[in-house]
């Protein structure tokens, strides 16, 4: 590992010592950030056969050295991995037209890297093709049969279909329900897929689901990474939140970085993650910086059909946020959402700050 000073290391160093006060210099520490790894709360339940979730594989290569932004990447590709989650990877829930289309977008706070892929057909980790656009790439997006081809021609293996038999069940079960008259329509679509979570054909979790994975390691190098199956049962080519910066990620390296879960097209109208970025680099705690881009979706939103009876949104969001001095915190449309984290302390879900509260 390199050990000497980078320039904004210097700058840092030089910036304590000139604002120590007299008789107490400020001996400035290399290791004074402490490494920890956050996620949507799916980063501390899957591990598709193996011995570590998602955080935890993520912390222990950044504890052991490892590239921020390579030791998250290999955190996520346990939940796309594992067929058990069917809102990420292999296993998603597919499309409309039964296909599983997928979207992932990751940021290297220190390299200026940034890479996405959307609507990526037949390779089991899209995050994975996401961070070869960023590290081989002078493009951030590729997106559908390109992407694909870009991957084939990386050697990654490409397969005919990322279903599994549940979740190709799951899509049968929704193509019974749904009117072939009516199938772009909100109010048919969103039917279907509400009798499916009260019946427990499909939790909401995995309706809107996906991971968002965000660290630092001990020198303060941040990094970020989002990866999606996508809403369930989409007009198929819709892309979401997760593959745009910005939206369903955002990473400054000498602010913090920032995700979400939860319905991307109002994500995608709020431009939620760099609003966090932005109110963290304006010094708000990570927490308080993602209930501000929750009051920004509730003004945001102003249809009928997306408001409950109290006139806040009715549909799930969560985001989750780590700044520069290694703080983190989430918010939540559900009062019991929870993320996860794994620092020294160990892995372990956190209570979210509750969106409406
Ligand atoms: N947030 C994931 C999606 O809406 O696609």
């Amino acid at each position: 590992m390199d050990t000497s000073l980078s320039r904004r290391d210097f700058v840092a160093a030089s910036a304590a010592l000139a604002t120590a006060p007299f008789g107490a210099p400020v001996v400035w520490s290399r290791s004074s950030v402490k490494p920890a790894v956050i996620s949507s709360s799916n980063g501390h339940m899957f591990k598709n056969g193996g011995d570590v979730t998602c955080v935890e594989k993520a912390y222990g290569l950044i504890e052991s050295g490892g590239d921020v932004l390579e030791a998250l990447i290999e955190g996520v590709n346990i939940v796309e991995l594992d067929p058990a989650d069917t809102s990420v990877g292999y296993g998603g829930v597919p499309n409309m037209d039964g296909v599983v289309q997928l979207d992932s977008s990751c940021m290297h706070g220190d390299k200026k890297w940034a890479g996405a892929v959307a609507a990526l057909e037949g390779v089991r980790t899209p995050s994975k093709v996401a961070y070869r656009v960023a590290s081989d790439t002078d493009h951030h997006l590729l997106v559908g049969e390109g992407a694909q081809s870009f991957a084939r021609n990386l050697g990654f293996k490409i397969e005919d279909d990322l279903n599994t038999e549940r979740s190709r069940k799951i899509w049968l079960d929704w193509k019974r329900r749904i009117d072939p008259a009516h199938f772009l329509d909100p109010s048919t679509r969103k039917k279907a897929l509400m009798a499916m979570i009260e019946e427990g054909v499909l939790d909401p979790i995995h309706a809107f689901g996906t991971i968002n994975c965000n660290g630092i390691d001990a020198e303060g190098r941040i990094a970020g990474v989002t990866t999606t199956s996508g809403l369930a049962f989409k007009i198929s080519g819709r892309v979401g939140d997760s593959p745009i910066l910005g939206a369903g990620l955002y990473v400054d390296g000498s602010v913090g970085a920032a995700g979400s879960t939860g319905r991307g097209e109002a994500n995608l109208a709020t431009c939620a993650s760099f609003v966090i970025v932005e109110e963290m680099r304006r010094g708000a705690h990570p927490t308080d910086a993602c209930l501000a881009a929750m009051r920004r979706i509730k003004s945001n939103t102003v249809e009928k059909r997306l408001l409950d009876d109290r006139g806040r949104p009715n549909f799930g969001m969560e985001y989750y946020a780590i700044d520069a001095k290694g703080r983190s915190g989430g918010a939540s449309t559900n009062p019991q959402g929870r993320f996860a984290l794994c620092d020294s302390d160990g892995p372990r879900l956190v209570d979210c700050a509750y969106a409406w509260g």
